[in-house]
């Protein structure tokens, strides 16, 4: 009953059963038939005048009274025989009477007389016809069921431009882009339908706009680099040149990366991953650079996604284990459908009441700690967008006795 179009039906029986019941109820007042206590004392009375009539010791020869041995036929009527024997005796006659059906609209009157024949009169039945109780229900039945038909009916023509908006909403994907929504059907659905179209158009230019920022950076840091490179080439001291040329080389390497993420991004390029091999290689990477990461358990699962933009989240959530953690320890394995990475440390872990706002942009816990490694507080929330996108979910969890637990669930290539 939640959904709109539930709720108009429903709104749509209520209101026709309502009005219909209504009708039906002034209709029954007005067309009502006299209840049988009207005419009940009006036939008593003919009938204590035929009995009056019948018992006198002469008779005219005009006078044929419908006297038989008898009582009349047909299926007896106990509520009218009851009815008629308390209005016979209101007119002190006291008498054996039956009232019988005879059709639904007759019925017989008999009446036993003072030397045991019967007097039978046929009156208009004044019973309700039979079976009238099953036509009610069959009439409230059938109001019910066509009420119910048109509502539905109704509901859903009206909630269908609903549906096709919400189907081209939900289908905005990664890159803001939605499926167009026909501009068609009445003019609140029409408009709805151009300022949607109109919000797809500008977010799909917001999003390209940002990443050629990002690109746009990342290529601009290039010129000043080159001279840099070419002011340490001219460094005196051996040591010292290694060093700036080591740093210049790893910003080249950052400026490469962006321009390549923001192109993976743009031409939303997928390929098949092999997340196993991808986390031996950060690995190694990563310990080259003397930072304490082990790979525990490797599988080779493979994944669909961005090879750079993959790389780039990982690397981030175990570079933290690496960092602030003091130390990384990192499984995959196939778990049903999924692959899931598991990414643990024995550091201090994240305070409970600040775990949720992990993979907010720009968070920090360090404040108060005593050590601290510098970090602008994005690479989680970098991490966070790019698992989803494709489809992943990542987890952040305190372990025992102490230590993060970083878990990344990505759906499998179906062919893996
Ligand atoms: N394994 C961990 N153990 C303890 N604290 C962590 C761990 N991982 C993340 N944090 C905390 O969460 C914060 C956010 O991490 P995030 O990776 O987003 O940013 P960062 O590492 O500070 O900077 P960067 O943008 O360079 O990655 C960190 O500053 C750190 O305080
Ligand atoms: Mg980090």
């Amino acid at each position: 009953m939640n959904s709109l179009r539930m709720r108009i039906a429903a709104l749509l029986i209520l209101a026709i059963v309502t009005v219909v019941a209504l009708a039906t109820l002034t209709a029954s007042v007005i067309l009502r038939r006299p209840g049988p206590e009207a005419a009940i004392n009006l036939a008593a009375q003919q009938i204590k005048l035929m009995i009056d009539i019948g018992e006198l010791d002469r008779l005219p020869n005009t006078i044929i009274l419908p006297i038989q041995n008898n009582a009349g036929s047909g299926i007896p009527e106990r509520e009218m025989t009851r009815l008629l024997s308390a209005a016979l005796v209101n007119l002190d006659i006291s008498r054996e009477t039956i009232v019988t059906r005879q059709s639904s609209e007759t019925a017989l009157v008999s009446v036993k007389l003072a030397e045991g024949r019967w007097l039978v009169v046929t009156f208009p039945s004044l019973a309700p016809p039979p079976g009238a109780l099953s036509g009610l229900l069959a009439w409230v039945s059938l109001i019910v069921l066509g009420s119910t038909a048109i509502s539905l009916y109704a509901a859903a023509k009206i909630t269908k431009p609903l549906a096709v908006i919400e189907g081209a909403v939900s289908s905005i994907d990664a890159k803001g882009e939605m499926r167009a929504i026909p501009e068609t059907g009445p003019v609140e659905v029409r408009t709805t339908a151009e300022a949607l179209n109109r919000l797809s158009k500008s977010l799909k230019l917001a999003m390209e706009s940002r990443m050629r920022l990002v690109a746009a950076a990342g290529h601009d840091l290039r010129t000043p680099m080159t001279r840099m490179r070419l002011r340490a080439e001219f460094l005196p001291d051996d040591t010292d040149r290694e060093k700036w040329l080591a740093d210049l080389e790893e910003l080249d390497h950052i400026a490469d990366s962006a321009i390549s993420l923001v192109r993976e991004e743009i031409d939303g390029v997928t390929e098949l991953v092999d997340l196993g091999i991808m986390l031996e290689d950060i690995v190694e990477g990563l310990s080259e650079t003397s930072l304490p990461v082990q790979l525990l358990r490797k599988e080779n699962v493979l994944v669909r996604g961005g090879t750079i933009s993959l790389r780039r989240s990982l690397t981030n959530l175990i570079m933290n284990a690496a960092t602030h953690g003091g130390g990384a320890r990192v499984s995959i394995v196939r778990a049903g459908c999924h692959a899931v990475i598991w990414i643990e440390d024995s550091g201090p872990g994240i305070p409970e009441p600040l775990l949720s706002h992990v993979f907010e942009p720009f968070f920090r816990v360090d404040a108060a700690r005593k050590k601290t490694f510098p970090g602008a507080g994005l690479g989680m929330a970098i991490a966070k967008e790019i698992i989803e996108r494709l489809g992943g979910v990542v987890e952040v969890q305190n372990i025992m006795p102490t230590g993060l637990k970083q878990t990344v669930k990505l759906p499998l290539h179906s062919s893996s």
